[in-house]
């Protein structure tokens, strides 16, 4: 294994031990990456890999020699990223009939759409591939990209070329685009492998003794996403267009070349793109579903993958008006086919604890393939969840696996019971050395639930992991080089000097390291510059927004959304913090302006008074505090009239929901309250408005009709 020493001190034996060492861990990664879409390191980590075996090679050049067999024709970089314009979005689920019939009437409330009245929605498959985004200039194609996480994916142009150069290319995209497209055109879709090429790869890749793929998803990925952009020209992928990105004429001015989804689709098909030729659109939710039970018996014959029918508000007036919830848009919903299933022996019940102590019990499974994907571990829940299956270890169950969901266990095949089997018992103490009690938490109403917690709050080392690791996760402080390994390697760190216990601790550890004479750059999977860099991307994060500060503490039922509220509220941590001490003291009038806000009900204000009461808790955070700058939350689009306003309608509304009132609203950068106080700046006030609009003259708080409100905010 690597080991971070200086090259110049190694002697010959040990620098080719660890050369080569390092040579086969790189193929690892290498193979992971490129094979199995499945990374199991960062670019970072990779890349101090890669770093390292360069050092090595330059003091002692005889290695270079073995190195081309062993680590081959390694590519010498990763991809470009690429950061979407317009994000690239998920799509919500519906998971059966009921759920996609939930979606029409909640997209019908949404707008005030009259029960009778038809609703145009396209619906069309979701096939099971994997995204791509084109972006044509002036007509011209110049540049592909992966989705990656939606707003950042990775730069595939040379690929893309190489496909649509390919003797015979199947991709079907254009390298212009007709005199009549948009100036700026994004084309989105999906790109897939049919089931004949998928089953040819793989015997050729068994013939040749190359990778086989699991499913064709995997293959899709694997293909598009090469370094050598000969090996993807090989691969008869192919691609449908469904969406696009950002369009918009030569004045910079969105520009759309149709009004609905389905004329957008069709002018796709006829600038020469392939589209689904299942594509229809419907006017009632009894005709998705009929298109959706003659997409689900065409399947096993259509010739690719497809996981479910997406259906779509077809108008893009309306699209525009239902806008966006989390990374989802509200217009569109994909209505899956059922899970598949599969029978498997229950090997043994492992109990994880989380972040905030609830102990989940994980079934370890005999391993098995469903649906192409290797499957040893599913979700039990919780102990209700094992009581009510009555899951014995040795017991055979059925999993079921839908889409990129985790496996779960639904039943036990009783006639296959091993005798002597014993129901299993739960833990009654946490698994941790400390062996803490675990309660059994009640709801506020009272009744027992279904959770088991451990007690020990941060006494217990898996919740300290844990939080750890939420601290550091992408959607948090985002670390780079700072991932879940290594929060479990420096909590255990064996030199005590150099641990990471809270987070606090993160941003000392620098001082830390240049203090002691051990030092992190002689351990195992540590080099010069991976500290270096480690430490510059700690640095980095020293100054980081409320928002993710917030979200980062992991206080229970503070998730993403809920902390950019309570940023948004608050502005600036002090104020937060003065608020959440109240509120933990009990300050009845802390506690009704914190639930005022939108979003924040009792649970969370529930929970930020618990974490606030605890000593030990306020204590980590202050520590923590004391080494960062949080910067005050940012003030959401500075343009809107009402950003940064906190706004409450009230009455009946005539031209909007008050649904789409609110998600309007929240979109221009307004706070919407639910009830009027000092702290409320406007009131918006329809026919039959009572003791709100009563408390807001009282006030003072300006009050305007609903027409003046669309005329401020713009219709
Ligand atoms: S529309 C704004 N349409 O499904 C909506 N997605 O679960 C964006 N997908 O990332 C997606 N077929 O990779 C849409 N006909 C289809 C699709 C489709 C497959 C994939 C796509 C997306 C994922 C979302």
């Amino acid at each position: 294994m690597p080991t971070g020493r200086d090259p110049a001190t190694l002697t010959p034996l040990e620098a080719q031990a660890e050369h080569a060492a390092l040579a086969s861990e790189i193929a690892e990664h290498d193979r992971r990456y490129h094979q199995e879409d499945a990374p199991t390191i960062s670019d970072a980590e990779y890349d101090a890999l890669r770093r390292r075996l360069e050092a090595l090679e330059a003091a002692f050049p005889h290695l270079k020699a073995s190195v081309s067999t062993s680590v081959g024709a390694a590519p010498a970089g990763r991809f470009a990223k690429v950061r979407h314009k317009v994000p690239m979005l998920s799509l919500g689920n519906a998971m059966n009939e009921a759920e996609a019939r939930d979606f029409v009437d909640r997209v019908k409330r949404f707008l005030d759409w009259p029960a009778d009245k038809p609703l145009a929605i396209t619906a069309e498959p979701k096939i099971d591939g994997l995204s791509l985004s084109l972006r044509y200039e002036r007509g011209q194609l110049v540049s592909a990209a992966t989705r990656g996480d939606g707003a950042e994916g990775e730069d595939v142009t040379p690929n893309i070329r190489a496909l649509m150069a390919a003797p015979n290319p199947t991709i079907g995209i254009l390298a212009s685009l007709p005199p009549d497209a948009p100036d700026i055109a994004e084309i989105r879709g999906e790109v897939y492998l049919g089931h004949a090429d998928f089953a040819a790869l793989n015997a050729k890749q068994a013939e040749t003794g190359g990778k086989i793929f699991a499913n064709p998803r995997n293959a899709a990925a694997g293909s598009l996403r090469q370094l050598d952009a000969r090996v993807t020209a090989s691969r008869p992928l192919r691609f449908f267009a469904y969406g696009w990105g950002e369009m918009s004429d030569s004045e910079g001015k969105e520009f759309r070349p149709a009004t609905t989804q389905f004329g957008m689709v069709e002018t796709f098909k006829r600038w020469g793109f392939p589209t689904s030729p299942l594509m229809v659109r419907c006017e009632s939710a009894d005709d998705l579903i009929a298109h959706y039970r003659l997409i689900e018996r065409e399947r096993p014959t259509i010739g690719y993958d497809l996981d479910g029918v997406v259906y779509k508000v077809d108008e893009l007036a309306l699209q525009a008006r239902l806008g966006f919830v989390a990374r989802a848009p509200r217009w569109a919903i994909a209505h899956k086919f059922p899970a598949e299933k599969a029978v498997t022996r229950l090997n043994a019940i492992e109990i994880q604890v989380g972040r905030t102590g609830a102990l989940t019990p994980v079934a370890k499974l005999e391993p098995i393939t469903v649906g192409g994907v290797v499957v040893s571990n599913a979700t039990l829940h919780n102990a209700d969840e094992i009581a009510r299956l009555d899951a014995r270890i040795g017991d055979f169950v059925v999993i079921q696996r839908a889409g990129d969901v985790i496996p779960q266990v639904v039943e036990v095949v009783q006639d296959r019971r091993p005798v002597g089997s014993q129901p299993f018992e739960f833990p009654t103490l946490c698994p941790c050395a400390l062996k803490t009690a675990v309660i059994r938490e009640a709801t506020s109403g009272g009744v027992e639930g279904a959770v088991r917690r451990c007690s020990g709050e941060f006494a217990c080392p898996h919740q300290r992991i844990e939080h750890l690791k939420h601290f550091v996760s992408r959607r948090a402080f985002d670390i780079e080089g700072l991932g879940e390994k290594q929060i479990a390697f420096f909590y255990d760190c064996p030199v005590e000097a150099l641990r990471i216990r809270e987070p606090a601790d993160i941003f000392t550890l620098q001082r830390r390291n240049e203090a002691s004479l051990q030092k992190i750059e002689n351990f195992e999977g540590f080099g010069k510059t991976s500290v270096a860099k480690l430490f510059a991307a700690i640095e980095e994060r020293r100054s980081i927004s409320l928002e993710r500060f917030i979200f980062a503490l992991g206080i229970r039922h503070v998730g993403e959304t809920t902390a950019k509220v309570l940023a948004r509220a608050a502005g600036e941590w002090s104020a937060f913090e003065a608020q959440a001490r109240r509120i933990a003291a009990g300050d009845a009038e802390a506690i009704a302006e914190f639930q005022a806000l939108d979003q924040i009900g009792d649970a969370v204000t529930d929970a930020v008074a618990e974490f606030f009461t605890r000593a030990d808790a306020v204590a980590m955070v202050d520590r923590l505090a004391g080494e960062l700058t949080i910067l005050p939350a940012e003030k959401p689009a500075a343009e809107s009239p009402v950003a940064g306003k906190t706004v409450v309608f009230t009455g009946s509304l005539e031209k909007m929901t008050r649904d789409e009132a609110k998600a309007r609203a929240e979109s221009l950068g307004a706070k919407v309250a639910g009830s009027v106080s000092r702290k409320t700046d406007l009131v918006i006030a329809g026919p039959g408005a009572g003791s709100k609009l009563e408390k807001a003259t009282e006030l003072g708080v300006k009050v305007i009709s609903e027409d003046e409100w669309l005329a401020l905010v713009g219709g």
